[in-house]
Formats: structure tokens, C-alpha cells, sequence
């Protein structure tokens, strides 16, 4: 049920922790068992020729079995907040809640523009939204949820497009710790461990 995912832990985290690329420094917290390969670099660079398998750790709850309350009220409100979506052309409902460590819960929901690209998806609302406010605020979990404009949630949860895997992956480094994805889906919700989880060899410095 719980796999280690061998990319979680690369260079974002050691950059976020304001310590250089000295590994011996990473926090223990943050810190798995294994070798190199928790480094990105380290396996294109040395460990050529290798199969490197990448997993992605996901628990599936149902909502009765949702560890606490906190939980809960992050779904809900990614829930809630698919009804200020704005989506007259995909007519698709997206709805995400990032709670912070100062108290708060930040929502977002998609916007939808008659020049597509000028649209943007629930995750950025919410993420954009939340640091240009609270800029001193630290990610503590994310939660997202999704239903047809007329309907009912989706099925099964719904995952975050790669351009938001991309910007929250941003917050997570610093937040300097993992922060939990919680996807909602209609008779279940997925927990992903970390926004790193859902970004392998994730693009974190230059
Ligand atoms: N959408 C999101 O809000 N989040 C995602 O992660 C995937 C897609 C929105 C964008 C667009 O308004 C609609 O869903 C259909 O793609």
C-alpha cells in the first residue's frame, strides 16, 4: 500500500532546506534509507545503463476512514469550492483548499476565459491566491476535487494537471516539508504523500 518513491527526495528538498547540496545536512525528517538515487542528478550522471523504477505512494481512504477532522474539512471545502468554479466552456468543476500553517484555508477554483489559455485550472487559483496573501505562510496539505457542472463528483478523484503539479511543487520546496495531496473522489479519496509524489525528476532549481 505505502511504496517509497525513489524521486521524492531530490534536489528540491535540500534546496529548500537553505543547506546547499550537502546531503549529510538534510534534515533527518526528510531523509530516507537508500543510496543516490534519491538524487536526480546523481542518476543520470553516474547510474547510466540501470532500469530506475519510480512509484507513486497513493492510500485510498473512504471518507469514513479519513484519519481526522482536519482532513475532512479540507475535502469538503475543495468540495464546496467547485461551486465557484467558473467553466462555461469544459463545463467541468474544480475545486482546491491548501491549508496553511498559520490557520487558514485558501480555496480555488477553476476560471475559465473565451481565450483558453487565459483560464487556469482550481490548484493555481488556490496556490497563486494563497502566497500572494499569506506570503509568510507555509503549505500544510492540499485538498482537490472535481464534478461534472451539473452532476455529480467524479467517480473516481481527479488529479492535478502537470502546469499545477509544477507550481504547487514551488510551495512544498518551501514549505520544507511534504506536503499531503488529498484527491476526492465521489466514493473515495486518495492520499498522496507529497507534491514531489506526483512530480517525478520534478524541474526545482537552476
Ligand atoms: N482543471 C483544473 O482546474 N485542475 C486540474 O488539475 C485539471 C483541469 C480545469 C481546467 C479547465 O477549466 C477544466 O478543468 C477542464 O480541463
Amino acid at each position: 500500500m505505502y511504496i517509497c518513491s525513489p524521486f521524492r527526495l531530490g534536489k528540491a528538498w535540500r534546496r529548500a532546506d537553505g543547506l546547499g547540496k550537502a546531503a549529510s545536512r538534510t534534515p533527518q525528517s526528510l531523509s530516507r534509507p537508500g543510496p543516490k538515487t534519491y538524487h536526480n542528478h546523481r542518476l543520470f550522471s553516474t547510474d547510466t545503463m540501470k532500469d530506475i523504477s519510480i512509484t507513486v505512494p497513493v492510500v485510498c481512504y473512504g471518507y469514513d476512514e479519513l484519519p481526522d477532522d482536519a482532513v475532512r474539512a479540507l475535502v469538503e471545502k475543495a468540495r464546496q469550492s467547485t461551486y465557484h468554479s467558473y467553466a462555461p466552456y469544459s463545463h467541468f468543476c474544480v475545486g482546491a483548499a491548501i491549508l496553511l500553517d498559520n490557520g487558514e484555508t485558501i480555496t480555488g477554483a477553476n476560471q475559465e476565459n473565451a481565450a483558453f489559455s487565459a483560464g487556469t485550472c482550481a490548484e493555481r487559483s488556490a496556490c497563486f491566491y494563497a502566497h500572494a496573501n499569506y506570503p509568510e505562510a507555509r503549505f500544510e496539505a492540499i485538498a482537490i476535487a472535481a464534478r461534472a457542472e451539473d452532476g455529480d463528483f467524479v467517480a473516481d478523484p481527479v488529479s492535478p494537471c502537470g502546469v499545477c503539479r509544477q507550481a504547487l511543487l514551488e510551495y512544498e520546496v518551501l514549505a520544507k516539508h511534504p506536503v499531503p495531496v488529498w484527491l476526492a473522489g465521489r466514493n473515495c479519496v486518495y492520499r498522496l504523500p507529497s507534491v514531489a509524489s506526483l512530480l517525478p525528476l520534478a524541474f526545482s532549481e537552476f
